[in-house]
C-alpha cells in the first residue's frame, strides 16, 4: 500500500501563520503537523509516499528533508492550483499506479495513529474504507451516513442540514477503483473535484464502502484553537528528556523535554512542555501545555497553554495563555511610563489585551 499526502491548498483560516509558510508546517508539540502525518504513515507500515504540494513545495521539501530517517521514501507531485481533493488523486495517477493507497490530509493529526484502520482495510479490502468520528459541528465536514453493518450509505460535503454527526476525517483508504470515480465526477458548487463525490460515485455503483469509528483525539488543524488543543493532547504523551542545560535554581516537574542547546536558568517549567533547541529561558514560568520553538528567548515571562514558533521572544510579561506567537514574534512589557499599548501587528493577526 502507498500513501498520498495532501499538502497543497491555501490555508486561509490559519493566517497570519500561513502568509509565508504553508499550514501543514505550523508546529504542534515541537514539530510540523505534516511530520506527525508522515510518522503516522510510517507507523502503519507504509513506506512509499507521494506528497501533493502547491506553491509552497520548496518549504515543504526543506521541512521533510530526506525522509529516510522515518524509513520512508517521498516523491513530490505538484498541483498547480488547489482544485480539490479528488483532483489530487487524478494528478497522482502515475505515482499510485495499480496499488492500494491511503489518502491522508496533511493538516490532520490522529493521536495514536491510523494503524488499526490500515489493518482493517488490508484485511477486508473494500473499494473505500473511511475513518469517521463524531463531531459537534457536522456542517463543517464531509458527513457519512452508515447502515447497521458499518457500510456507508451516503456521503455529503459540508451539508447545511446534516443527517448524521459522523465526520469523514482525513484518512481515506482506496483500492484502484477510485481512479474511475475521480475521472467521472464534475466540479462541485465551490469549483472543486470533491473526494466526497468520488466516494459517493462508488456507493451509487454498489461498490463496498465501509467506515470505522476513530475514538481517539483527531484534529483537522484548521483553526488556531484546534492547534492549541492538539498541542495539549500530544504533549501529554511526550517522554521527558533533558538534553540542554538546566541550572540548579530551576525546577522541572511533569513531562518536559529540554532540547539540546537550550538553557533554563532560575525558572520553573511545569510539564507537559517542550523547550526547543537553542532557546534561553530565564527567571520565567513555562507550562503546562506549552511548546517553545527553537531559538526562542523568555525573560521574566509567564507562559502557559501556548505555542511559540522559532525565534519568538517574551520579555517581562506575565499571564500569557492560550497564545500562539509566530516566528520571530516579540511580546514585551511597555516602559513603565507608557500610557498606552504599543502594537506592531502583521496582517490578519489577533490580539486580546486584558486591560
Ligand atoms: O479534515 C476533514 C475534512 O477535510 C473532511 O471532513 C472533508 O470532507 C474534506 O473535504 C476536507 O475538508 P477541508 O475543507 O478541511 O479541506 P481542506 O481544503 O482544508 O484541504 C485538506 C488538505 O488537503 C489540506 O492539507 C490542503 C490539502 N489540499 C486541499 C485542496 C482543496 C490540497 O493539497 N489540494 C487541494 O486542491
Amino acid at each position: 500500500m502507498k500513501a498520498l499526502v495532501l499538502s497543497g491548498g491555501a490555508g486561509t483560516r490559519l493566517r497570519p501563520f500561513t502568509h509565508n509558510s504553508p499550514k501543514q508546517l505550523v508546529p504542534v508539540a515541537g514539530k510540523p503537523v505534516l511530520l506527525h502525518a508522515l510518522e503516522a504513515i510510517a507507523a502503519a507500515g507504509i513506506t512509499d509516499v507521494g506528497i501533493i504540494v502547491g506553491d509552497s513545495g520548496k518549504a515543504i521539501a526543506e521541512a521533510v528533508g530526506n525522509a529516510s530517517y522515518l524509513g520512508i521514501s517521498v516523491e513530490y507531485i505538484v498541483q498547480s492550483e488547489p482544485r480539490g481533493l479528488a483532483h489530487c488523486v487524478l494528478i497522482a495517477r502515475d505515482f499510485l499506479d495499480a496499488d492500494d493507497f491511503v489518502m491522508y490530509l496533511g493538516d490532520n493529526i490522529f493521536v495514536g495513529g491510523i494503524g488499526s484502520a490500515a489493518a482493517e482495510f488490508r484485511r477486508t479490502r473494500p473499494a473505500a474504507h473511511l475513518v469517521v468520528t463524531k463531531v459537534a459541528n457536522p456542517s463543517q465536514y464531509g458527513i457519512a451516513e452508515l447502515d447497521g453493518a458499518g457500510r456507508v450509505t451516503r456521503l455529503q460535503e459540508k451539508p447545511a442540514h446534516p443527517n448524521s454527526d459522523l465526520a469523514v476525517t482525513g484518512a481515506y483508504f482506496f483500492t484502484p477503483e477510485i481512479h474511475e470515480a475521480v475521472r467521472s465526477i464534475e466540479p462541485s458548487g465551490r469549483g472543486e473535484l470533491e473526494i466526497t463525490d468520488a466516494v459517493q460515485f462508488l456507493i451509487e455503483r454498489r461498490r463496498t464502502v465501509t467506515a470505522q469509528l476513530f475514538t481517539g483525539h483527531w484534529a483537522d488543524t484548521g483553526t488556531l484553537g484546534d492547534l492549541l488543543e492538539c498541542n495539549r493532547v500530544l504533549l501529554e504523551a511526550i517522554a521527558p528528556a533533558t538534553h540542554g542545560l538546566v541550572d540548579h535554581r530551576s525546577q522541572i516537574s511533569g513531562p518536559v523535554i529540554v532540547e539540546a542547546g537550550a538553557v533554563v536558568r532560575r525558572s520553573t517549567i511545569t510539564g507537559p512542555a517542550i523547550i526547543g533547541a537553542g532557546s534561553v529561558i530565564e527567571d520565567s514560568r513555562v507550562g503546562p501545555f506549552t511548546s517553545i520553538g527553537r531559538g526562542c528567548q523568555l525573560r521574566a515571562a509567564d507562559v502557559e497553554y501556548s505555542i511559540l514558533l522559532d525565534d519568538a521572544s517574551v520579555f517581562d510579561v506575565s499571564a500569557l495563555a492560550g497564545s500562539i506567537i509566530g516566528k520571530g514574534g516579540q511580546v514585551r512589557r511597555a516602559h513603565k511610563d507608557a500610557a498606552a499599548h504599543r502594537l506592531l501587528i502583521g496582517d490578519d493577526s489577533h490580539v486580546e489585551v486584558s486591560a
